[in-house]
């Protein structure tokens, strides 16, 4: 038997439960996994809440990017062997937060060396997404890249993409988060009340890209700062971007092989900042849903 947190019904956190089923195998073009460490994202509670729909069977396994070991291997995977060390987003129908999970092929890359568990965990989902949200619309070195989010999970490692790009990164954050952002190279930039004033000081010519990993009236309060309304590009709330004009984030396939190399080497460190067993699963799902999190939050199983 394998453990597994799962959610019962649609709806918040009191649906959701850590069971007890068989270890789940691979179909074609999959591979298992005994689980080492899962990232908590707020894919997760949103997918709970059904915003995301509710297409999934009940009860439906939670958390969608793993790192671990290869257990078993599905019809026509040639790229894998067992016990090969992996990090990838987890297939529909299975879950991250488990001793053991189902990845799909495609979208599973070998961890290298270099890389923790813990830290290849965070990779698949919030390292991919930190990837394109930096990629999507190119911008030259020297120009200004604002993140709406800087010390989350996909903002920390976004703007330290940037910096690898040589941009000016401006990271808006609450005050905790100050020393943080600046250590990834950015300029802090205080979230709430009067936000857009303290941009525009940080940034007198404006602003060549915003990310935004937030939405909401954050979004709107910086959006027009942006030089060119098309450069607002959000992974958190698609009808706000759009209204003001932006885009939404597209991922591609490259992403996941080209943050894995960058992290690989040292360039961006995805910053676990709290590791939580499986039995105290609910509360690294629940820091997540807070919405206030520093980095990553991780799963070990
Ligand atoms: N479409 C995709 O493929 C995709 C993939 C990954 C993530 N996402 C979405 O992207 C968003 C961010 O994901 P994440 O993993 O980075 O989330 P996260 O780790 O929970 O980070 C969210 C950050 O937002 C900050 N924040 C909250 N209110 C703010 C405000 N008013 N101004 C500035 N910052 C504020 C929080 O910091 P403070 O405590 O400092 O406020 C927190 O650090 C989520 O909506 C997620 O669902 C989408």
């Amino acid at each position: 038997m394998s453990r597994v947190v799962v959610f019962n019904d649609f709806g918040g956190p009191e649906q959701q439960e850590l069971i007890d089923r068989p270890a789940p195998e691979p179909a074609a073009g999959q591979i298992a996994i005994r689980v080492v460490a899962a990232g908590v994202n707020p894919v997760d509670w949103k997918i709970r809440q059904g915003f995301l729909g509710h297409e999934w069977a009940l009860p439906a396994p939670m958390g969608r990017e793993a790192s671990g070991v290869v257990t078993a291997i599905g019809a026509g995977v040639e790229d894998f062997a067992i016990d090969d060390e992996v990090l990838g987003e987890v297939a529909p129908g299975h879950g991250a937060f488990a001793e053991h999970t189902v990845l799909r092929a495609d979208k599973t890359v070998a961890k290298p060396e270099e890389i923790s568990f813990a830290d290849a965990a965070t990779i698949p989902v919030a390292g991919a997404t930190a990837y394109d949200v930096t990629h999507q619309i190119e911008l030259e070195a020297g120009q200004t890249l604002l993140i709406l989010g800087a010390g989350g999970g996909v903002g920390r490692m976004a703007a330290q993409v940037g910096k690898v790009h040589k941009f000016t990164v401006l990271g808006v954050a609450s005050k905790s988060k100050k020393d943080l952002v600046e250590s990834s190279g950015a300029i802090f930039v205080e979230s709430g009340e009067g936000v857009a004033d303290r941009v525009a000081a940080a940034a007198p010519d404006g602003v060549d890209l915003v990310v935004d990993l937030v939405g909401g009236d954050a979004l709107r309060a910086v959006a027009p700062l942006a030089k060119d309304p098309s450069h607002v590009l959000t992974t958190a709330d698609p009808d706000t971007a759009r209204e003001l004009g932006g885009a939404v984030v597209e991922r591609t396939e490259e992403a996941l092989e080209k943050i894995t190399g960058v992290i690989q080497y040292g360039l961006v460190d995805p910053t676990v900042t709290a590791r939580y067993s499986l039995d105290d699963a609910q509360q690294a799902i629940a820091a997540v849903e807070s919405g206030h999190t520093t980095g990553k939050v991780v799963i070990e199983p």
